[in-house]
């Protein structure tokens, strides 16, 4: 009973009752004061056709003896179902009239003398229902004598509106009915959906990132949830993965200059290694694998401390010509012994307030990629200008280039093709360009090559 598809239909129906109970009770009123105004208004006309006709008669009757209309009366009450009165002076004495007499002192006298028809309510003595009447007075020769009443029970209204209040019952119902009905099935239309959501929330809360997603089928909220909640599994089932892949490549990465070091260390304890020679190339593996280990080390921190924003950068002034040289010239070495074609273009001369370590460490990953990927003989470029306070540092080269579903992913920690690759110098890249108040784009084109170019702003406040 807590679940929506009752409760939409419940308060709909609710809603549905309580504003056919106000119709009713307004339409009861109405039709109370249309029916009554409407009856008062025929005993009126009644009343004064009887006494009129009464009136004649007695005229008439001064000569004949004084005969009342006998017939009148009855007829007419047995035709209307109403009751006929006379309330005054006996005008034709002697006879029966026929008619029913009423006192006089229930009626208006005034109103009565000015020839005014009245309406009134009253209870005959032989019975106890209320009757609605009108009296119309009678008179001969400018003198009121008396009144003629016509009188109607009111119960007779109260069947009348009974049986429009049956009859409104039937239509509620009806109504009703098929109001339920189509709420009932919009409800489910409106919760399927949902339910189907929720039970997938289920899943992926119990840990099951595949679980299997209901459509967005509408346009509406619950299309847009729908869509919304596929990406953020999506998302969820992205960065268990990685994590897995972090633990994976981390302990990987650990564990090989580990076996490594352990092995050497061995073998030097053991004096397995005589020579001077074996025990020198030894320590230098040593040395080598820990600084490894130190930079992987110090990678993972400083993604971690980035991502939580916690670092802080060095403010200086840099001259980026000489930190592009610095930076260049450690690859050339490995350019010269590989035949690749690697040239430097510095066509302005910034000194920038800024982090020269930071900008430094987001060159030398770039180039470091550029000839990872390069094959030899192939072609590096390192360049740099400066447009509209924006200083640019390019890396291109003449790789593989990067597929158009990877521009993103190589930006994310652990996203590596490389066989000995982190897949965190991208991420930290780009994170320290932001820190920066720069920004790191690619450009690529699959089997031509790839150019990835740091922005930084020329004015020092741009910076975070
Ligand atoms: N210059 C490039 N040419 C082609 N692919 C690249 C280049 N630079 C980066 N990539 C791709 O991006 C991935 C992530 O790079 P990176 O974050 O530096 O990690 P890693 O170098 O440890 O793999 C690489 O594994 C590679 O697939
Ligand atoms: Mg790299």
């Amino acid at each position: 009973m807590r679940s929506l598809r009752y409760r939409i239909p419940a308060v709909f129906l609710v809603g549905v009752l309580v504003a056919s109970a106000v119709a009713a009770v307004l339409a009861v009123r109405l039709f109370q004061d249309y029916t009554r105004d409407r009856t008062l208004a025929e005993l009126r006309r009644q009343a004064q056709g009887l006494a009129e006709l009464y009136q004649e008669q007695a005229i008439r009757s001064v000569d004949e003896a004084r005969r009342a209309p006998g017939f009148a009366a009855p007829i007419l009450e047995q035709a209307t179902g109403s009751r006929i009165y006379y309330a005054g002076v006996e005008i034709f004495p002697g006879e029966k009239s026929g008619l029913r007499q009423l006192p006089l002192s229930l009626l208006d006298q005034s109103q009565l003398e000015s020839g005014q028809v009245q309406t009134f309510e009253f209870t005959p003595p032989d019975t106890d229902r209320t009757y609605f009447a009108a009296a119309y007075p009678i008179t001969l020769n400018g003198d009121t004598f008396g009144a003629l009443v016509v009188a109607k029970p009111r119960a007779e209204l109260q069947e009348r509106w009974v049986v429009l209040l049956k009859r409104m019952a039937i239509a509620l119902l009806v109504g009703l009915g098929v109001a339920g009905g189509l709420v009932w099935y919009l409800s489910r239309r409106l919760t399927k959906p949902v339910l189907a959501l929720s039970r997938a929330a289920d899943e992926v809360a119990a840990g099951r990132y595949d679980a299997e997603l209901p459509q967005a089928r509408s346009k509406d909220e619950i299309g847009h949830l729908t869509e919304r909640f596929a990406e953020m599994t999506g998302k969820l089932a992205e960065s268990q993965r990685r994590e897995r892949n972090f633990l994976m490549v981390v302990s990987h990465e650990l564990r090989t200059p580990l076996t490594a070091i352990r092995g050497h260390v061995e073998a030097l304890r053991e004096g397995i290694a005589q020579d001077e020679e074996t025990q020198e190339a030894s320590l230098r593996v040593i040395g080598a694998e820990t600084d490894r280990l130190t930079r992987l080390v110090g990678d993972v921190l400083d993604l971690a401390r980035m991502e939580a924003h916690q670092f802080t950068l060095e403010e200086e002034e840099v001259e980026l010509r000489r930190l592009l040289e610095q930076a260049y010239e450690s690859f050339g070495e490995e350019a010269r012994r590989r035949g690749i074609e690697y040239e430097c273009s510095l066509g302005a001369d910034p000194v920038l307030d800024t982090d020269g370590d930071r900008v430094l460490q987001i060159v030398s990953n770039l180039l470091d990629n550029a000839f990872a990927w390069t094959p030899d003989g192939g072609r590096i470029d390192l360049d740099l200008s400066a447009s509209n306070g924006t200083i640019s540092i390019s890396v291109a080269d003449s790789g593989p280039g990067i597929g158009p579903e990877e521009r993103e992913r190589i930006f994310r920690p652990f996203w590596s093709r490389a066989g000995e690759g982190t897949g965190l110098g991208l991420p930290i890249a780009r994170q320290l360009a932001h820190a920066l108040g720069g920004e790191l784009m690619l450009e690529s084109q699959l089997g031509k090559g790839s150019r990835f170019e740091l922005r930084l702003p020329a004015s020092p406040a741009g910076r975070r």
